[in-house]
């Protein structure tokens, strides 16, 4: 192990570029070295509010690059994370990028290839991965006991959980809800799965709330999707159901589950407000259901109470595995599935009919 720091950059320093800032702070072994956001002043007000003595202020990341850093978190809107990500893997620095992973299929390859080129790590900030429960999921889907698994539903609604700003223009964002937690709901099925390859989507998305002044204060720059629902092929004769709502008259669009030829597993959602029901927060029940000739089984999992700040694990799993050359602990190249669906939502829905997904080899 090096006794040198690891010297970080945070490009973008807005809402979640402080959770960044926070949990490198807490490994002494870490140094904040720079910081660039595009807004001319932001950057170091940044350094200034959290306190990083020292910590260079840029406007242009590329500035940024040139320092001695041996990596970057890429805490922009989602519209700037495959030009300053490949900027980074290119520079030679590990890269860990925010969700989603990019815009498009296409940002989403070019990043993952600029990683293979570059040896470096590019891991995606899904902290939802730390809780022990998405392990115990992830768990009982691979231990077999499910059987074969057919068909698997997935995706919370929020009843009332818009936001607004960067998140709301496809410009800047790309995609709404869908993108926005919806990769969330797609890592929680697709990583317990295995990550099997997507084949073909059918989507369809609206945005009746986001546009209506009735209920968003930006309604007049609101264009990306509030609600969306996807059919989406999965290899290994896999149907996947997604669905997913930043704003809805309903409570919730219903619990998570694997349905397998020998058992069905349900996963709910913790909370019960009006953002609850997505998996950026915790898990509520696990329930194992099994129909064995003559009698029916419902049998609950314990839920593993915690007090992990996910958000510092997955900082600190990024950084650790930069001073210990370990490789990406939630790899570029897995979450393209992910992303791939996205962008065939994006597609389907504009074009109202199936589209295939073409993912290359790496
Ligand atoms: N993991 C999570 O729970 C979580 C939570 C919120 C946001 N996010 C993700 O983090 C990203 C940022 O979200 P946010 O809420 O911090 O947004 P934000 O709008 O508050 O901040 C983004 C910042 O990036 C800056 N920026 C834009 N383009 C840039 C560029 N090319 N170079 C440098 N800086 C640039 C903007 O000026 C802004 O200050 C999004 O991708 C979002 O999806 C993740």
């Amino acid at each position: 192990m090096s006794t040198r720091p690891v010297r970080i950059g945070i490009i973008g320093s807005g809402g979640i570029a402080r959770a960044h800032a926070s949990a490198y702070k807490q490994l002494p072994w870490v140094e904040i070295v720079a910081v660039a956001d595009v807004v001319e002043g932001k950057a170091q007000q940044f350094i200034d509010s959290q306190n990083l003595t020292g910590a260079a202020a840029f406007t242009d990341h590329r500035k940024l690059l040139e320092l001695d850093l041996d990596g970057v978190s890429v805490c922009t809107p989602n519209a700037a994370h495959c030009p300053t990500t490949v900027d980074a893997l290119e520079a030679g620095k590990h890269v860990l990028v925010e969700k989603p992973l990019s815009v498009t299929l296409q940002e989403g390859i070019a990043m993952v290839q600029a990683a293979k080129r570059s040896g470096k790590i590019l891991t995606v900030g899904f902290q939802p991965r730390y809780d022990p429960n998405m392990g115990i999921v992830k768990n009982i889907v691979q231990s077999g006991q499910l059987g074969k698994v057919y068909y698997v539903e997935t995706g919370g609604g929020r009843r009332r959980g818009m936001p607004g700003g960067t998140f709301i223009r496809k410009e800047l964002a790309g995609a709404g809800a869908m993108a926005d937690i919806g990769c969330y709901s797609l890592d929680m099925a697709l990583n317990a799965l295995g990550y099997p390859k997507p084949l073909t989507v059918s989507a369809y998305t609206s945005n009746y709330f986001g546009t209506n002044p009735k209920y968003h204060p930006e309604a007049e720059a609101f264009n990306v999707e509030d609600f969306g629902v996807a059919l989406v092929r999965l290899e290994g004769d896999i149907t996947l159901h997604f669905k997913i709502s930043w704003a809805m008259h309903m409570d919730s669009l219903g619990a998570t589950m694997f349905l397998g030829s020998e058992g069905g597993l349900k996963v709910t959602p913790a909370g019960r407000g009006p953002w609850s029901g997505v998996w950026d927060g915790k898990v509520g029940s696990m329930t194992l259901y099994h129909d064995i000739m003559g009698h029916m089984t419902e049998s609950p999992i314990p839920v593993k109470e915690h007090n992990i700040n996910l958000f510092f694990e997955k900082v600190k799993d990024f950084a650790e595995a930069v001073r210990d050359g370990r490789p990406a602990p939630i790899p570029g190249e897995k979450i393209l599935f992910n992303q791939a669906i996205i962008d065939a939502v994006q597609r389907s829905s504009a074009l109202k009919r199936e589209v295939e997904i073409e993912i290359p080899e790496f």
